[in-house]
């Protein structure tokens, strides 16, 4: 069976657009793939996060995916800090990285520029460790979004390197993985654009039903159809696929009617939609409480995570090290 590997930030809470997206890629994922998901907490401490908050938001966003199904009979789920073979990997990959390419990299440059009081020799290297990640399950699919094509891609630069300097067929080179049919993407409530972190554009799996309803209410829409059969705006056609995936069919078709025969009220639209959103995301919300707060629970997946990803990750090091020449007395 095939390896997926995939890593977590564990900055930022799942909303509706992840739920339907990469959250929907990973549940097939564990179904057909030997899969290993990780937190990554290694790489958050590149913006330095406060000690005091670090394992919190470990808990919450491992608590939300396994909420919204990530299932540890199936998959290896992991906290990437429960394993220092990957900080080994990295140290023995940053070997054959070279500056040049390391500072030539988008997301360097990028957090270059958001943090320049901060560039720090991890966020030079943090495309090495994403790779040890990698390939230290010999992963041969990992689930990219655009922003980590670069990264995959030095992946297999640095898992080709290897191979090459010391001649060997070691490393699997991983491919990015290619989900045949696209997802719905799910669009923010700001008129514009697909849904992401920012206040107001989303809306949260643990969000509170206030909260939502004062969201959905302040969402943008236009001005009204102005004569009958005029095409959807953008704003307009948003609520409608947010719809699409949280209502009735049947819901959906009756504003669509409405809004064709220039009778649609959007103060109602948004009634309904905000109702249908809160009783979509009720039992994911009830479920990631119930899981934050089961100390015992998590101990134990995180502990079975850990054992099974430690199998795989030792048994790469300990060849690994043969390879390079290290040999004990
Ligand atoms: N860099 C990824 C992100 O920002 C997270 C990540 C870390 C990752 N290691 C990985 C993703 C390994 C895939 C495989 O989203």
């Amino acid at each position: 069976m095939e390896t997926v590997v995939s890593g977590i930030r564990p900055t930022g809470n799942l909303h509706l657009g992840n739920y339907f997206g990469a959250v929907k890629n990973f549940l097939k994922m564990q179904e057909n793939y030997n899969c290993f998901f990780f937190i990554a907490d290694y790489h958050s401490l590149t913006t330095h996060p406060h000690p005091a908050d670090l394992h919190g938001n470990v808990r919450q966003v491992l608590s939300e995916y396994l909420a919204a199904g990530l299932d540890p009979e199936k998959a290896t789920i992991y906290i990437q800090s429960d394993l220092p073979e990957v900080a080994e990997l990295t140290l023995l990959l940053n070997m054959n990285a070279y500056l040049g390419e390391l500072e030539r990299t988008t997301s360097f440059k990028e957090k270059a520029r958001k943090q320049p009081d901060n560039v720090n020799a991890g966020l030079l290297t943090y495309p090495v460790l994403m790779a040890a990640d990698i390939i230290i399950h010999q992963a041969s699919k990992v689930p990219v979004g655009k922003d980590q094509e670069q990264n995959l891609e030095m992946t297999r630069k640095f898992a080709n390197r290897f191979n090459r300097i010391y001649e060997v067929d070691y490393f699997t080179i991983p491919q990015p993985f290619n989900f045949g049919e696209s997802l719905i993407k799910i669009p923010g409530l700001d008129g514009s654009g697909k849904m992401g972190k920012s206040e107001g554009n989303g809306i949260f799996l643990a969000e509170e039903p206030e909260s939502i309803r004062k969201k959905v209410m302040r969402a943008v829409t236009d001005s009204g159809p102005s004569k009958p059969n005029s095409p959807v705006s953008e704003p307009v056609q948003n609520l409608f696929t947010i719809m699409e995936v949280v209502s009735k069919p049947e819901v959906l078709e009756q504003f669509k009617d409405d809004y064709a025969k220039c009778t649609i009220r959007y103060g109602d639209l948004k009634k309904k939609l905000a109702e249908d959103i809160i009783n979509f995301t009720a039992p994911i919300r009830e479920k990631i409480k119930t899981i934050a707060s089961d100390d015992a629970y998590l101990r134990k997946v995180a502990r079975k995570g850990r054992e099974k990803a430690h199998e795989s990750a030792s048994k790469t090091i300990r060849e690994v090290r043969e390879i390079i020449g290290f040999k004990p007395f």
